[in-house]
């Protein structure tokens, strides 16, 4: 079945119409949700480390809590005065108040996805921590270690949990779905602002007009709508998605 959305491609932000802007310099954002777009809980980014650079100490109020999902390359992470390395599928949970830093300490480009449950979040930079190195810290989901089915008869289809009360957050809950080439995740619907980001290959809508979002493109969805894609290109597609709200 297919329901046609009034407006739904608005829904969508084509990486290709997009230009990242540096709050720090040297680590250039593409935005994905925020209240720029007129979105009322999600703020979300896509952010680059170049070599080198980084984003400084500095924590979250008014009860904004950021998870930070590794993308690309290997960054140093400060969080609550732990110093762990960092690297493509780990994610990391900042509560509200609790201290956080990336740096690039290597010669490739690192990328996150960031992603707050409330628009716009209030940063306030600190002084340095006194550090104490670790291989690993309770808000830091190492990278696959939370992968499942994604549901009860959906098959080549898998979800990867990035941050939900298993990592300390309080309001958000995000995970990767990989969808194998010829599979579908089904149709849902929440009452919250969703997030949906192509971390890798491409899918097509199921629900509204068959839009194909290919890597790097992202999408929306208003408290209430459905939505749901199917892969139907030959490798496997990975959306990260975003909900301001915590797992049940
Ligand atoms: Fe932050």
């Amino acid at each position: 079945m297919t329901v046609v959305l009034e407006g739904q491609e608005e829904l969508i932000i084509w990486r290709s119409e997009q230009v990242a802007v540096d709050r720090y310099e040297g680590c250039p954002r593409f935005a994905i949700a925020g209240a720029d777009f007129g979105h009322s809980s999600l703020h979300v980014g896509d952010l680059f480390y170049n070599p080198g650079f980084g984003v400084p100490h500095h924590y979250h109020t008014g009860g904004a809590e950021e998870t930070q999902i590794m993308l690309e390359g290997e960054l140093e992470c400060w969080v609550d005065g732990k110093r762990v390395i960092v690297g493509p599928g780990d994610a990391v949970t900042a509560p509200p108040g609790i201290g956080h830093a990336f740096q690039n300490r290597t010669d490739k480009v690192g990328r996150m996805i960031t992603a707050f449950p409330l628009t716009p979040p209030e940063t306030i930079h600190i002084d340095d921590p006194e550090l104490e190195d670790a291989t690993s810290h309770p808000a830091i989901i190492p990278a696959d270690s939370r992968r499942g089915p994604y549901g009860d008869g959906v098959e080549g289809v898998e979800k990867v949990e990035l941050s939900g009360d298993f990592s300390g957050a309080k309001s958000t809950y995000t995970y990767f779905v990989d969808i194998q080439p010829g599979s579908s995740m089904p149709v849902e619907k929440f009452d919250a602002e969703t997030a949906i980001f192509v971390v890798s290959g491409q899918v097509v809508s199921i629900v509204g007009s068959k839009e194909v979002l290919a890597t790097d493109d992202g999408a929306v969805v208003e408290p209430g709508e459905s939505y749901g894609f199917a892969n139907e290109g030959s490798d496997v597609a990975r959306l990260c998605v975003v909900h301001p709200f915590l797992n049940k």
